[in-house]
């Protein structure tokens, strides 16, 4: 059996990214940014002058990538021929196209394979879209992070990113492989009126109090 997973899906700026690296912090767990998988892979295939739109270019480019998914500490990073990539994964044009880079089943196939790996020998809290639904459909910690539009918008406008976060949401909520829905066994976290730390606590102590009663 694998160590547990605790999968965290949202939609964009919901703060899913900070509350799943704290609670990975305070229960001891690697934090798996698998985001940061996607939006590698779109900027490794732009940088190529491969259009996400060409599914038979992106799916002849895929074996050769030379991206590899590492951590640093507890912490996931994606590194291209051995350099950690970092501002690269917030870039416009990869802000732009990542949606249309997750929308390629074979794509998706590929990362949710490499995102498994991380669960085969240590315990992890996993951050993304599909990861109740997809990636660990039968673990039993599954939370589902939103907040209300206008509050989402209003975070990322504060993190000076300019990224149009409704277009994404529409476009992953509508694509046919593994679209953004909240899988029916997750609690919902609705963060809207609550700080980063009652959200930390309030998962944290939901998983410990799980655990303990198992
Ligand atoms: O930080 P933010 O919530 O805006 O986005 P992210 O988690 O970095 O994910 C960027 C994009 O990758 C999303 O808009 C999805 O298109 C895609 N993604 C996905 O399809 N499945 C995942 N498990 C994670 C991200």
């Amino acid at each position: 059996m694998n160590p547990p997973a605790i999968a965290i899906d949202g939609p964009a700026a919901s703060g899913k990214s900070t509350v799943a690296r704290l609670v990975a912090e305070r229960l001891g767990f690697t934090f798996i940014n698998t985001g940061a998988m996607y939006r590698a892979v779109t900027w490794y295939l732009l940088e190529q002058g491969i259009s996400p739109a060409d599914r038979e270019a992106v799916c002849a480019a895929l074996p050769g990538i030379p991206l590899s998914f590492g951590k640093q500490g507890a912490v996931s990073c994606v590194l291209c021929d051995g350099r950690v990539l970092d501002a690269e994964l917030t870039e416009e044009s990869t802000n732009k196209n990542v949606s249309a880079v997750a929308s390629i089943p074979e794509v998706r196939a590929l990362l949710v394979a490499k995102q498994r790996e991380y669960n085969r020998s240590e315990a992890v809290v996993m951050e993304g879209r599909d990861i109740g639904t997809v990636v660990f459909p039968d673990t039993p910690f599954k939370y589902f992070v939103t907040a209300s539009e206008e509050v989402r918008a209003a975070r990322r406008a504060a993190q000076g990113i300019t990224d149009s976060i409704a277009e994404r949401d529409r476009r992953d909520s509508q694509r046919a492989c593994s679209p953004l829905v909240m899988a029916s066994d997750a609690r919902l976290v609705d963060t809207s009126d609550m700080t980063i730390a009652q959200v930390v606590d309030l998962i944290a102590q939901d998983i410990q109090d799980r655990m303990a009663a198992v």
